[in-house]
């Protein structure tokens, strides 16, 4: 992978006190997050519009004196009983994370014991293989079955304690559907993280089975985030929907108080407002699709995405040239390599005039 680091500035009288599969791992790299400049930033799925107006009125009303000086509620029950209305669950259900990463942290030490297996299809979200050696745990990586991104049909593997599936995946943006994810959770018998960071620009999602916990073989876990559909990367809010007695045993496992007061205000302020979300949404969905066919006119292959980016590579030109040019530009996207697999760009979603520039500036590049 590209982004990867390890330190080679500690000294070995300080590195002697550090764990040696912490000393020993590379630590995951998020995407650049460039706080200052006039940089088009297409490479970290963000949305392109603003949170809901009641979002910001919630903030200023969070952001007092008495708040502030206060714990805030540990369990985050204003969001928890405003999303159990969204999704028809009940808010014991819920269990509220400061960001998806750390529901995903929470399920991880909640399902895997050191020396235990996570597992994941590759490629994907490369968070979960932290998680696992964090864990003290193996990592497990299996392929995509059918025309590439399909779930397998026969499990060949080890025996996992916790299987995290991206839904839709990234970096492909391909979304499995509810039959298929039913199926997947009867084969395998063993937790499952619906990890469904992009669900909300896609048709389907596994509420639905969390909803039937009671006829699945083994946990099924939803993992949720106000980062990407709801315009709140910067506010670090999440959300897992279980069974509530599983939710009672990730409850042991959490920070006291991982969500703060104002992010709590936010997003349950978010959550309540709909008709915002349904609108930001729609034009995004509407932005992607237009996207795709512009994108295969420039020569780039591109998958079709149920998510809020595209995963492309280009016929001719080498992506990491591609990715030179239009930084050069100040335009920002995300250049992966995977390796055995291949390399290529994931393009977040803008607004309309954005990816015009964005294919401007690649038409020149082509
Ligand atoms: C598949 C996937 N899961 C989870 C996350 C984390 O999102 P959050 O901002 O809620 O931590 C991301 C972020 O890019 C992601 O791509």
């Amino acid at each position: 992978m590209s982004d990867s680091k390890t330190n080679n500035a500690l000294p070995p009288d300080l590195a002697r006190f550090v764990r040696g599969d912490i000393l020993g791992m590379k630590g995951y790299v998020p995407g650049e997050q460039p706080q200052s400049g006039k940089v088009l930033k297409l490479n970290t799925n963000e949305n392109p519009y603003g949170p809901s107006p009641k979002v910001l009125e919630a903030i200023r009303e969070a952001a007092n004196d008495e708040r502030l000086r206060k714990y805030p509620d540990p369990m985050g029950n204003s969001f928890r009983e405003a999303a159990a209305k969204v999704y028809g669950v009940k808010p014991t259900n819920i269990l509220c994370g400061n960001g998806s990463d750390d529901i995903l942290t929470i399920l991880t030490r909640t399902f895997v014991p050191q020396g235990g297996i996570v597992s994941s299809p590759y490629p994907s979200y490369l968070l979960y293989e932290t998680l696992a050696q964090l864990q003290g745990a193996l990592f497990h990586r299996f392929s995509f079955a059918g025309n590439g991104w399909e779930l397998p049909e026969r499990w060949e593997g080890p025996k996992p304690n916790l299987i995290c599936l991206a839904n839709p995946n990234s970096p492909s943006g391909t979304q499995v559907g509810s039959l298929a994810m039913a199926d997947f959770v009867r084969l395998v018998r063993v937790p499952v993280v619906f990890d469904e960071a992009y669900a909300d620009f896609a048709p389907e999602n596994a509420i639905g089975l969390v909803k039937e916990q009671h006829t699945l073989p083994a946990p099924v876990i939803v993992s949720r985030t106000l980062s990407k559909s709801y315009s709140l990367a910067g506010i670090r809010f999440g959300f897992a929907l279980a069974d509530e007695t599983l939710i009672e045993e990730m409850v042991k496992v959490k920070d006291s108080y991982n969500c703060d007061a104002v992010a709590l205000a936010a997003a349950t302020a978010a959550i309540g407002d709909q008709a915002y979300f349904e609108s930001i949404k729609a034009k995004i969905i509407a932005t992607r699709q237009a996207a795709i066919p512009k994108l295969d006119r420039l020569g780039f292959s591109v998958i079709p995405s149920h998510a809020n980016f595209l995963w492309c590579d280009h016929v001719t030109h080498d992506p990491t040239t591609l990715f030179q040019g239009l930084r050069e530009a100040n335009i920002l996207v995300r250049l992966i390599h995977y390796p055995a697999w291949r390399s290529g760009l994931r393009i977040s979603i803008g607004t309309d005039a954005e990816m015009d520039h964005l294919f401007d500036v690649m038409t020149k590049l082509v």
